[in-house]
C-alpha cells in the first residue's frame, strides 16, 4: 500500500513541479496548505501553456497547408487551361503534365508479412518473396468457389492451344534482315574462334520456329541434316551453311514436333471482366485494384483475365511477360495513340498477378531462376550445359520456386520505377516460367496490368478511349471534349 502511494507521489513530483516526493502522511494532511495549492497551480499552468502552444502550432499548420493547396489549385487551373487551348488546335499534341505517381508496394525485405484489406470484413496476409523482382504472395486470395467458377467459365468459353506447332518466323526474320550465312555465323560466334559451340547457338536463340532448342535437340538436328560432318559437336562455317532455314524447316516437317519441344505446352482462353460479366470476375478485378492500389481506369483498360490449363507434361519455359522498352518501341495496348510505323512492339505489362486455381499433385511450380541473384548476365543463364531457362530440366536450380496452391495469388512488377513515379526500365530479374507438371492438371489465371512507360502516350490513349465512349453515348463531343481533357489528368 505505502509503496504504491509513495511512487505515485513521486510521479506527481517529477511531472508536475520540482518539489520533492512527499510522504503519504503530509500529502493527505496538506490538502489545504499553501504548498499544495502552489504545486497544483504549477501543474495547471504547465498544461495551459502546452495547450496554447498546441493551438498556435495547429494554426500554423492550417495556414501552411492551405497555402500549398492554393498553389496546387492554381497550378491545376493553369494546366487544364493549357491543355484546353492545345486540344482545340491539335488534339494529338496535348502535353500532359505529369502530376501523378504510380503507387508501388514496398517489399521491405524477403519474408516480410503485411496485412492487406481486400474484401470487407476479411484480412489477407501478403508476404514478400523477393526484392528483385519485387514479388509477393497472398494465400487464399480467391475462395474455392471463385476458383471453381473461373475454371468453369474458361471451359465454357473453350480453350485453345497456347502455341501452334511450327511458327516459321525465323525465315521471315532472316529475309527481312538480309544477312548472309557468314554474317549470321559471325554474330553467333561469341568467342570468335571460327567455330560454333552449341552454347553459342543457344545463348543467341533458345527458340527457332517456336521450338525450344536444347543441346540434345541440336545434336539430333545436326545428325538429321548431316551438318556436323566430323561429329565433333562444333560447326564450322561450311557446316553451318548446310543448316539453312529451308533445310531446318524440311527437317522439322519430316521429324514431326512433339508438344514437349515447344516453348510452351498449354491451352488458354481470355475472360472479360467489364460490366455485365460474371460477378466473380468483377470481384477479382476490384480486389486487384485494391491490392495494387492503382487507379481503376488503368486496370479497366488492361488485358482481360487469361486462364491457362496445363495437362500432365505441360510447361512454359522461362520468359519475361513484357519486353524492354526503347524510344522506338510501341506498347500493344496504346497502339491506338501511337505512331504505328514502328517495327518494335511489346505488351508493356507493368504488373503480373498470377492466380493458382487448383493445387497441383506434382510439379507445376512457378520458377524464378534469377530472383534476388546478386548479378544478372544473360550469357550466364547457360553454364556447363545447364540452361536455367529450361523449366523441363532445371527448375530445381532456380533461385525461387512457388508451389501452386488453390486460391493463392502471387504478383510482381515487370518494370522498375523510373524514380519519378512512373514506369522505368524492364526488371530483368522478373524472368519466370512454369515447371513441368508431373502429376495431374494445373489451372492458373493471369491478370496483367498494362501501362505505357511513355506517360504522354498512356495519357493520350486514355483520352482517346474516353472520347470514344463519349461519342457512342451522345454526339455532343465538342462540349464533353474539354471536360475530358482535364479528367484525363485525374484518371491517370
Ligand atoms: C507520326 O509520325 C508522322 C510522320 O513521322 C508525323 O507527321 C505525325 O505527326 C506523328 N504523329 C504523332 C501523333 O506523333
Ligand atoms: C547469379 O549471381 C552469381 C553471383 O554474382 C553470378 O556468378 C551468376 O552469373 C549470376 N547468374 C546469372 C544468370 O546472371
Amino acid at each position: 500500500m505505502t509503496g504504491t502511494q509513495s511512487s505515485q507521489g513521486g510521479e506527481v513530483g517529477t511531472s508536475g513541479s520540482a518539489t520533492l516526493p512527499l510522504n503519504p502522511q503530509t500529502e493527505r494532511l496538506c490538502n489545504k496548505t499553501s504548498i499544495c495549492s502552489r504545486s497544483y497551480f504549477v501543474v495547471v499552468m504547465v498544461f495551459f501553456h502546452v495547450y496554447i502552444i498546441n493551438v498556435i502550432a495547429l494554426l500554423f499548420y492550417v495556414h501552411y497547408s492551405s497555402g500549398q493547396e492554393d498553389d496546387s489549385r492554381s497550378r491545376d487551373a493553369q494546366n487544364s487551361d493549357h491543355s484546353r487551348v492545345n486540344s482545340r488546335d491539335a488534339p494529338s499534341k496535348v502535353e500532359y503534365q505529369r502530376d501523378f505517381s504510380l503507387p508501388r508496394i514496398e517489399g521491405i525485405r524477403v519474408g516480410h508479412v503485411q496485412k492487406v484489406s481486400l474484401t470487407p470484413g476479411k484480412e489477407h496476409l501478403m508476404r514478400t518473396l523477393s526484392m528483385k523482382p519485387l514479388l509477393f504472395e497472398i494465400p487464399n486470395f480467391l475462395s474455392e468457389d471463385e476458383c471453381q467458377v473461373v475454371m468453369q467459365l474458361a471451359q465454357l468459353k473453350g480453350l485453345m492451344e497456347s502455341q501452334l506447332m511450327v511458327q516459321g518466323d525465323h525465315e521471315e526474320l532472316v529475309k527481312e534482315l538480309n544477312l548472309s550465312p557468314e554474317e549470321i555465323f559471325n554474330l553467333l560466334d561469341i568467342n570468335q574462334d571460327g567455330q560454333l559451340q552449341q552454347t553459342e547457338i543457344l545463348t543467341h536463340s533458345r527458340v527457332r520456329d517456336g521450338i525450344w532448342l536444347t543441346p540434345d535437340t541440336l545434336t539430333e538436328i545436326y545428325a538429321g541434316l548431316k551438318a556436323d560432318k566430323n561429329g565433333d559437336g562444333l560447326l564450322s562455317i561450311e557446316e553451318f551453311r548446310l543448316l539453312s532455314s529451308d533445310a531446318f524447316q524440311r527437317f522439322l516437317q519430316q521429324q514431326g514436333v512433339k508438344k514437349s519441344q515447344l516453348v510452351r505446352n498449354s491451352r488458354h482462353t481470355w475472360l472479360y471482366q467489364g460490366e455485365g460479366t460474371h460477378k466473380v470476375l468483377q470481384d477479382i478485378k476490384k480486389r486487384v485494384i485494391k491490392l495494387t492500389r492503382l487507379p481503376p481506369v488503368l486496370v479497366d483498360l488492361s488485358e482481360p483475365l487469361q486462364v491457362v490449363r496445363y495437362e500432365e507434361g505441360g510447361h512454359y519455359h522461362a520468359h519475361h511477360d513484357s519486353g524492354p522498352v526503347y524510344p522506338e518501341t510501341a506498347c500493344t495496348h496504346t497502339r491506338l495513340a501511337a505512331n504505328t510505323s514502328t517495327p518494335f512492339e511489346t505488351s508493356c505489362r507493368y504488373i503480373t498477378v498470377l492466380f493458382y486455381l487448383n493445387s497441383v499433385e506434382g510439379g507445376g511450380e512457378t520458377a524464378f531462376p534469377v530472383a534476388d541473384n546478386r548479378t544478372y548476365d544473360e550469357v550466364s543463364l547457360i553454364q556447363n550445359d545447364v540452361d536455367l531457362l529450361d523449366t523441363r530440366r532445371n527448375c530445381d536450380k532456380s533461385n525461387l520456386r512457388v508451389k501452386p496452391t488453390k486460391g493463392k495469388a502471387v504478383f510482381w512488377y515487370n518494370y522498375l520505377s523510373d524514380g519519378k513515379g512512373w514506369v522505368g526500365e524492364q526488371d530483368e530479374y522478373a524472368l519466370h516460367g512454369g515447371c513441368v507438371v508431373t502429376h495431374g492438371t494445373k489451372w492458373v489465371a493471369n491478370k496483367w496490368i498494362n501501362i505505357d512507360p511513355d506517360y504522354q502516350r498512356q495519357a493520350r490513349y486514355q483520352q482517346l478511349v474516353s472520347q470514344q465512349l463519349d461519342n457512342s453515348d451522345d454526339d455532343s463531343s465538342t462540349v464533353s471534349y474539354d471536360t475530358h481533357s482535364s479528367n484525363a489528368h485525374q484518371d491517370l
